[in-house]
């Protein structure tokens, strides 16, 4: 665990200041927890929630990513978050595909990954040599102190607007990337995906905007060329993939006329805190 990213945390039984002593994370009170050998620290508390990414899940998104298809998506996510030398705080960070990006384009800034899957954890412990992962609730109180973030990201995650408010600093944003109605739209019915709820813009503003204000909102759309594996890897990382067996996703992509081009369509959207 990076000594600079512990000091942002904040203790989840006192709300005090956390620092690494050896292999623990520790607050004045004498609340302690353990620094994984992968070097992730685990603040949840409590046992990982059922909307926790399974190792196996996590391994297929980190093979998709590794294929380069939303490279385009990364990009968009940069653009957003833009230069600056503050921290940067990715909430569902996955294996921190993103928030890697991020650092590369920000020598300054160190990076916090918080998921509350241990396997996704481990993974983003080890994504960049500037990030620190935590396993925590992004739906509970984040266990980070206020007002020390300069970013904020989220990546088809959850996010709640009120503990993202209290850990940014005055000026710094939010970044959040949300799926479109027609994401992924080609592989729907023929996979059995989750229908990406049309009306998740309006959803996402709801649960945001009494603690932050828009400030941008950008369309990304392009084309994938998929071949049978990517397919297969999509259908594992996904949310989808709490419903359905690995026979009866391959069955399902058998069942394609392969390489099939599929459209990546997600919205980016910036805000900042209200004064
Ligand atoms: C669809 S994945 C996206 C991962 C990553 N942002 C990416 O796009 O590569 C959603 C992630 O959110 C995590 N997650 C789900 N519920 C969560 C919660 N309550 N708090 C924190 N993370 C959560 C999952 O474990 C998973 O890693
Ligand atoms: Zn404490």
């Amino acid at each position: 665990m990076l000594a600079d990213v512990a000091t942002l945390l904040r203790c989840p039984a006192c709300h005090g200041e956390l620092w690494v002593e050896a292999s623990v994370v520790r607050c004045q009170q004498g609340h302690q927890f353990d620094v994984s050998r992968q070097g992730y620290v685990n603040l949840l508390g409590t046992a990982q929630p059922a909307s926790a990414d399974t190792a196996a899940m996590v391994q297929a998104r980190a093979q998709f990513l590794a294929g380069g298809h939303y490279l385009p998506l990364a990009r968009a996510v940069c653009a957003a978050v833009g230069a600056g030398e503050g921290p940067v705080v990715e909430l569902g960070s996955g294996t921190a595909y993103y928030l890697s990006a991020v650092l590369q384009r920000r020598p300054q800034s160190v990076g916090m990954a918080i998921d509350v899957s241990v396997p996704a954890c481990r993974r983003a412990a080890k994504a960049h040599p500037r990030i620190g992962a935590v396993v925590a609730d992004a739906w509970g109180q984040l266990p980070v102190m206020d007002r020390c973030a300069d970013v904020v990201l989220v990546v088809f995650a959850p996010r709640r607007g009120a503990e993202i408010a209290r850990v940014l600093r005055p000026g710094g944003r939010l970044v959040v990337l949300t799926p479109a109605a027609d994401h992924l739209g080609e592989l729907v019915e023929p996979l059995g995906l989750l229908r990406v709820d049309q009306r998740k813009d309006e959803r996402l503003r709801a649960g945001l905007e009494p603690w932050l204000v828009v400030r941008e909102a950008v369309s990304v759309r392009f084309s994938l060329s998929l071949d049978a594996t990517d397919v297969e890897q999509l259908a594992a990382m996904g949310p989808s993939a709490f419903h359905s067996t690995a026979a009866e996703r391959q069955r399902r992509v058998a069942a394609l006329t392969l390489p099939t081009t599929v459209t990546a369509s997600v919205t980016v959207t910036t805000l900042c805190s209200r004064p």
